[in-house]
């Protein structure tokens, strides 16, 4: 049986929670839910549905043309604190934002020319572009792992642009598949990898391109983040000259120590594992804060490791722009979500280069 540790919602659906309220187990601060995962047809009923669960905040794997993706509600960090959960991540990377169209994906990014001439030549299509996130960008810290760049992605399926559209909002949506396993291209694969973990997945049939989307970062030099289902000649064509280069890892690879380009990591020195905090520090809180003078902000006052995820890199931010030198942090238990929360905390702890 797999399970998954997750947070009752009061904003879910009452069936949602009754289900998950049935399977209550002996955790106090948390149920354990196996989810009824349903298999979707790709029509109008079954985009709707899928919608609605996003809505809810909810998990909905669906078609594109390049591999299955799993979709949560960009915006809702609790959400996406579940999708990494679902997919078993043991660290948190940052995810794409899929979109409708090029209007939609201005407002989550900041386009250069070069990104524009990019976009209007192979959006919809498997091509991601890492560009500066706006403002409000409607894709929550914890989905872009707390950087400043958002990548985002317009598709061409048919069904996954049938439910962006009924969404409305971006979808973050990693390949549908446990962590350290291939990414799927049919819905089938989908259910092997997910099935219980997840709330419903859209058969669309199987992905035409069938690898991932070439990933392109437009933050400086153009450069080729990820080769993918767009070849990097056919870019270099529009935009007149060659591709820098620069693979990222795979994203459930673990990520080597000094890959800080692509991490958040506050300007404040970080101490793990405290039990409470100096004068001169701001505390970062889990469960029951120890009384302290200074700025304490508290990641899950309720000791709910999903909570917390949704809100680690917020509060990070927020404790630094506070202008504090020095960060405690309490001990977080690094069962679930919480080995994440660990693995992206002693990132933040680690001496400065
Ligand atoms: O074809 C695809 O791109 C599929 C479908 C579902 O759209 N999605 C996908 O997502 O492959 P995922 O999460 O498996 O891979 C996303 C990659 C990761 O390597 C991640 O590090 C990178 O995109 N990425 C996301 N945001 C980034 C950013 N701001 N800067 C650099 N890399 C980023
Ligand atoms: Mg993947």
């Amino acid at each position: 049986m797999v399970r998954y540790q997750t947070a009752l919602h009061s904003d879910w659906p009452r069936s949602y929670n009754r289900r998950a309220l049935k399977r209550k187990r002996d955790h106090r601060k948390t149920v354990t839910v196996e989810l009824a995962t349903q298999l979707l047809t790709a029509d109008a009923a079954g985009i709707a549905a899928a919608a609605r669960c996003l809505t809810a905040g909810g998990l909905a794997a669906f078609p594109t043309e390049t591999v299955y993706g799993l979709g949560a509600d960009a915006g809702n960090g609790e959400a996406v604190a579940r999708l990494y959960a679902a997919k078993g991540r043991p660290a948190f990377n940052p995810l794409i934002a899929h979109v409708v169209d090029s209007a939609a994906a201005l407002q989550v990014g900041i386009f250069n020319p070069d990104a524009e001439r990019l976009a209007a030549a192979f959006w919809p299509g498997p091509l991601t572009l890492v560009l500066p996130k706006q403002k409000d960008c409607g894709v929550s810290d914890l989905a872009l792992a707390g950087l400043d760049s958002v990548a985002i992605r317009v598709p061409a399926h048919r069904t996954a642009r049938a439910l962006l559209a009924a969404f409305g909002r971006p979808v973050v949506a990693p390949s549908a598949n446990r962590s350290g396993h291939v990414s799927p291209t049919s819905a089938a694969h989908v259910l092997g990898d997910l099935r219980g973990r997840i709330d419903l997945v859209i058969d669309g049939g199987p992905c035409t391109v069938g690898v991932e989307s070439t990933i392109v970062s437009c933050l400086g030099a153009l450069t080729l983040l990820r080769p993918g289902g767009l070849p990097r000649e056919a870019i270099e064509r529009v935009l007149g000259r060659p591709l820098a280069l620069a693979a990222v890892p795979e994203d459930d690879a673990p990520l080597a120590p000094g890959m800080l380009s692509s991490h958040y990591a506050p300007r404040a020195d970080v101490r793990l594992d405290a039990q409470d905090a100096r004068a001169d520090e701001a505390l970062l809180a889990f469960g029951q804060a120890p009384a302290h003078q200074g700025l304490t902000l508290n990641l899950s006052p309720r000791g709910d490791l999903v909570e917390a995820a949704a809100n680690l890199f917020s509060h990070l931010r927020a404790l630094d722009a506070s202008g504090t030198r020095h960060i405690a942090v309490m001990t977080i238990p690094h069962e679930g979500l919480g080995e994440a929360i660990n693995d992206r905390l002693a990132r933040a702890a680690a001496p400065k280069p």
